[in-house]
């Protein structure tokens, strides 16, 4: 699967709504839920952004239907020495999981992650997907916050080889 990054207004656009629609709306959050200062603007050396498109719109507006994004240089203060990034807003859309989409979005990430010289990625990972990072190689730490009040999270993390 081809993983791209969303240098356009319409791309990211696109992308935050793969995030609401998988991460928020089918919990009864609102779409604001996804807004982050960090979406701004689009390139900033601190940010990763990357997704998948729908293969078969290619010629109509883009459709997201994975997406995540990539902080740098945040929690460090957990992981003295080295250089970490924490990853957000991951998703695939429901009906394109169990394909793989995940694990090569994951792995776009864990490429760029390496290119720049972090060796940790960590994240807040919903419980109820803490099996999917268990099987990219990621650990369970422990218990992480509970989120909205509705999701509890692990605490996991992978150390890039
Ligand atoms: C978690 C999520 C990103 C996984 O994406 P995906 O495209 O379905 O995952 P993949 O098809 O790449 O799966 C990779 C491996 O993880 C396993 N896996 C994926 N989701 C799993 C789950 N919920 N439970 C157990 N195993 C899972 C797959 O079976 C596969 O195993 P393999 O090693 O035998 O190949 C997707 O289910 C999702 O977006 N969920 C809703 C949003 C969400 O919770 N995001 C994460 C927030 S922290």
């Amino acid at each position: 699967m081809v993983v791209i990054t969303p240098t356009t207004a319409e791309l990211l656009s696109a992308a935050k709504a793969c995030r609401v629609r998988n991460l928020y709306t089918p919990y009864g959050l609102p779409a604001s839920c996804a807004d982050s200062p960090m979406d701004e603007p689009l390139a900033r050396p601190d940010v990763v952004h990357r997704c998948i498109l729908a293969p078969e719109r290619e010629t109509e507006a883009p459709l997201v239907v994975a997406t995540g994004r990539l902080d740098l240089g945040l929690g460090g203060e957990g992981y003295p020495g080295e250089s970490v990034a924490q990853l957000r807003y991951f998703a695939v859309d429901a009906d394109r999981r169990g394909l793989g989409l995940g694990r090569d979005l994951l792995d776009a990430f864990e490429r760029e992650a390496r290119a720049r010289g972090l060796t940790r990625i960590w994240m807040e990972a919903r419980t109820e997907v803490k099996e999917f990072y268990l099987r990219c190689g990621y650990a369970d730490l422990g218990l992480g916050p509970n989120k909205w009040g509705v999701f509890p999270h692990r605490i996991m993390d992978k150390r890039l080889a």
